[in-house]
């Protein structure tokens, strides 16, 4: 058995969560990613192959963690997907599968860990996002996902507060991946090509960003620019102008 920390990082084929799994190598940890591909980076020391969205998937591979690789030291819930249509065009079909994979994956991920612990502190880490916090075109029900796994996720530090284990929760602002050419198009399919340039902070500086906010004592972390932190309080005290502003931006 390894004396390494060991991280286990969903949605690590790609973008944010195959950077973390970069990041964590690089610090001396053993690391085990996740995502529906067969076979893993190679900065994956392990890897589990799993359809996240599938509760039997789920299932498996919280047993293939436990039996083949051991308990995880930190979990990192950031397997996710896009979804870009207005509300009156989103098929119920489609939210259904956004759902399993954004709230029901992480949701049922910590319950089957939390079953299996036997004293064990369990440290979850929740990608959500900060779509979460505030509504705009064309992502009612992306927005509504995270907005819910972030929510599920503050109950559970309240149910946690006194016990050995941790929940974070980690709101990013925009991110340069290939989020948008994933994320699910009003005919049900990949946007791919159709995507617009989705520009932001390095996949670097947001890991970074994760790791430093996995050794604060903090619950929730906003990973965004002073200026998106100042739009968001206004938001919440002020609505109307902070809407006003959107509107107006090009
Ligand atoms: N990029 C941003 O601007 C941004 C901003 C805020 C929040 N976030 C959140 O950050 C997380 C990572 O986003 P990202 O930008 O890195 O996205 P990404 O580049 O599209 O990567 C998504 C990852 O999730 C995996 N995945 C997709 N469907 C899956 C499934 N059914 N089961 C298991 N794994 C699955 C993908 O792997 P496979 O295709 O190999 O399965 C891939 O590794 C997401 O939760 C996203 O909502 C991103």
């Amino acid at each position: 058995m390894s004396s390494k920390l060991r991280i286990w990082v969903t949605g690590a084929s790609e973008g944010i969560g195959l950077g973390l799994l970069q990041h964590y190598q690089n610090l001396g940890w053993q690391t085990v990613g996740s995502s529906r591909r067969t076979q893993g980076p190679t900065v994956a020391d392990y890897w589990i192959p799993a359809d996240l969205s599938d509760s039997a998937d789920q299932i498996s591979a919280v047993n293939q963690l436990m039996t083949e690789v051991g308990w995880p030291d930190l979990v990192v819930l950031n397997a996710g997907v896009g979804h870009w249509a207005t509300a009156d065009e989103s098929a119920r079909s489609d939210a259904e599968r956004v759902f399993a994979l954004n709230y029901w994956a992480p949701v049922e991920i910590t319950r089957l860990l939390a079953q299996r612990a036997e004293g064990r502190g369990l440290h979850v880490i929740v990608i959500s996002s900060i779509a979460a916090r505030f509504g705009q075109q064309k992502l009612a029900t992306y927005s509504a996902s995270k907005a819910a796994v972030a929510l599920w996720a503050e109950s559970v530090n309240e149910e946690w507060q006194g016990s050995a284990h941790r929940i974070q929760l980690i709101l990013p602002g925009v991110v340069s991946t290939n989020i948008m050419r994933h994320s699910i198009g009003r005919d049900g399919q990949a946007l791919g090509d159709r995507a617009g340039a989705h520009r932001g902070w390095s996949v670097e500086r947001t890991v970074r960003a994760i790791e430093r906010a996995t050794r604060s004592g903090r619950f929730a972390h906003i990973l965004a620019s002073p200026g998106v932190r100042l739009a968001l309080i206004m938001h919440d005290l002020c609505p109307s102008i902070f809407y006003l502003l959107l509107r107006r931006k090009p």
